[in-house]
């Protein structure tokens, strides 16, 4: 099968993603072999891209939010069969889904319902399980005394759907960051209560509108940049949920309001264990709630074709820092 793979790091300028021939991939017990026909683009592929290389004599297939057709199951991948159209994300030790056909473990993979586009299908997995145990870690809801949440990032495609799972599953009130017209707009969209600019004083702007303190920062971007802020704004024994850590993170600060901090990595339950299929029932619910129209899917641009091009532009677009809601591929029309 044809698959859009590199051999060694390298950055946006010297882009080596090339589609080659790759073999099938190899079925485990637990797997569903899913004929990709969406794929949705995060910048962490690009972060992954950038850093990483593939073993000597190997290849790297980037790729873990997809949406297609079942073709095949393994022996104890119960509750799909052939021919359902799914949505899901995947394992970052296997290959991704820039390819014809992925493998994988059915426990983070969700039907879609009748008449949601695989286009837009694709733009939820990532954004909705990110958020979900950002927001509400291993519980299906905020902590106990979380009542006001400010989401930095808020027109990305991680705060996007975290402003909107807040607002429909929570009656928290949601404030969230953007600092361009457009993405202000989006993120209003969303549903936030109230957009302030990431770019300006956010405390300050909270004071204006009458707020003097949030329960909870879910910082989805520029969150080391914008850590005096989040301790400003955080009241005693406020949270911090961050996605987006990386290198040394200085929480010295938070001991003056005894400030909790929780770290989220989407694919923790696949790599490191927990409760795997959580995230099934997770994506499950939140494509009912696109469904039920409490949910809507996020994409903005859908670039076409499984090509070297379409993915090279996909990263452009990725790398500018300045995408809102998704950018997703379409592999099949
Ligand atoms: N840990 C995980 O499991 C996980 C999962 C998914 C994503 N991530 C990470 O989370 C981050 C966000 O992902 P995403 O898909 O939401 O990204 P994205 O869609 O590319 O985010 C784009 C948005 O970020 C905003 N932004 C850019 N710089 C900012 C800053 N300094 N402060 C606040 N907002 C800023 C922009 O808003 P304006 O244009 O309005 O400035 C833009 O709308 C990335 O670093 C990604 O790698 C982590």
């Amino acid at each position: 099968m044809k698959a859009l793979a590199y051999e060694k790091a390298h950055a946006l300028d010297a882009f080596a993603i090339d589609l080659v021939e790759v073999d099938e991939p190899r079925l485990r017990d637990r797997d569903l072999l899913v004929e990709v026909h969406a794929i949705g683009i995060n910048p962490g592929e690009a972060a992954i891209r950038r850093t990483r290389g593939a073993e000597p004599g190997g290849r790297v297939v980037l790729g873990w939010e997809f949406a297609g057709v079942v073709v095949e199951a393994g022996s104890v991948a119960t509750g799909f069969a052939i021919g359902d159209r799914v949505l899901g994300t995947g394992d970052i030790t296997r290959d991704g889904s820039w390819a014809e056909r992925v493998a994988v473990d059915h426990r983070v993979v969700a039907k879609i319902p009748d008449r949601l586009a695989f286009t837009d299908a694709a733009s939820l997995p990532v954004g909705v399980l990110t958020a979900w145990e950002s927001l509400f870690r291993d519980e299906d809801t905020l902590l106990p005394g979380v009542g006001r949440v400010l989401v930095i990032g808020g027109a990305g495609g991680v705060g996007s759907m975290a402003t909107q799972l807040l607002k429909a599953t929570t009656p928290a009130f949601v404030i969230s960051t953007a600092s361009r017209p457009e993405s202000r707009k989006w993120a209003a969209e969303m549903g936030a209560d109230l957009v302030v600019d990431h770019r300006g004083d956010l405390a300050g702007q909270l004071r204006t509108a009458g707020i003097d303190h949030v329960d909870l920062v879910f910082s989805t971007a520029g969150t080391s940049g914008h850590l005096g802020a989040i301790v400003e704004v955080l009241r005693p024994f406020g949270h911090l949920a961050a996605v987006d850590l990386a290198g040394p993170f200085d929480t010295a600060a938070f001991t003056g309001k005894s400030l909790s901090l929780h770290s989220e990595m989407v694919f923790s339950k696949i790599v490191a264990g927990g409760d795997v299929a959580s995230q099934g029932r997770i994506l499950s619910r939140a494509a009912d709630d696109v469904a039920a129209g409490l949910l809507r899917p996020i994409v903005t641009t859908t670039l076409d074709g499984l090509t070297a091009e379409t993915m090279k532009t996909a990263h452009t677009l990725v790398e500018s820092g300045r995408t809102i809601g998704k950018t997703v591929v379409r592999v099949t029309a």
